[in-house]
């Protein structure tokens, strides 16, 4: 069956969370990587915690807090782990860099083609409405992709079945005929679960993860999912 969307994870997949790194080493010399790897850590077990502990509520985790916000507590927590202060300025500085993360170079043409494919296209995030939307502008993505969804509505974030949902409600496909990109491999493995296709982007050459089923592909940059389309 033919592809007929591509939906992308965004944080990882589409934008450099790891662009952070230089502002966090200027500020924190000799820190900046660890510091960036610590924030991003956290900031995605802090959304397992939020799902995992009120996962059935049909409201959404009574423990739920905006991407946004469970961000700025990752990157205070991770200063404090590294015995690092972190001024009210430096904070919102870092924050900052987070509306305009570096896209990966081979991303903008990649989405072109797809438009010109007539493949749908779209975000799905753990990401804030607010910061996606500034994210993807900064990166000039906004005009190549058909929809940015947010995981707001469910107040739930991924791996949970109901954020892999809000992409069909957008596209009424067969899962199947939906393929999910993610550069991240539990969010690759979560959607591989969920039914979608899935292509795993393998940016920092990690292991495949040691359960459940692998991806229906594996590549190294973004352009590898175009060999899944007809
Ligand atoms: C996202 C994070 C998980 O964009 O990368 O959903």
């Amino acid at each position: 069956m033919s592809i007929k969307a591509v939906v992308f994870d965004a944080y990882g997949t589409l934008f450099d969370v790891y662009s952070v790194g230089e502002l966090a080493e200027f500020f924190f010399p000799g820190h900046g990587t660890a510091l960036s790897q610590i924030w991003r850590d956290k900031q995605i077990e802090y959304t397992r915690l939020i799902t995992q502990s009120d996962p059935h509520n049909p409201e959404g985790s009574k423990y739920y807090l905006p991407f946004e916000e469970i961000t700025r507590r990752a990157l205070r927590y991770a200063a404090k782990r590294l015995s690092l202060v972190l001024t009210s300025e430096q904070e919102a500085k870092l924050m900052e860099v987070y509306n305009h993360l570096v896209p990966f170079p081979e991303n903008l043409s990649v989405l072109k083609t797809l438009k010109e494919k007539k493949i749908h296209t779209a975000i799905l995030s753990n990401g804030s409405r607010e910061m996606l939307d500034k994210v993807v502008k900064a990166a000039g993505f906004d005009a190549y992709l058909d929809a940015v969804l947010t995981i707001e509505p469910v107040k739930l974030f991924k791996t949970a079945p109901e954020t892999y949902s809000l992409a069909l409600k957008q596209f009424s496909y067969p899962k199947e005929q939906i393929l999910f990109v993610s550069s991240n491999g539990w969010d690759a493995l979560g959607a591989t679960w969920f039914g979608f296709k899935t292509c795993w982007v393998n940016r920092y050459q990690m292991p495949l993860e040691e359960i459940g089923e692998p991806p229906s592909k594996v590549g190294s940059q973004l352009t590898d999912i175009l060999e899944l389309l007809d």
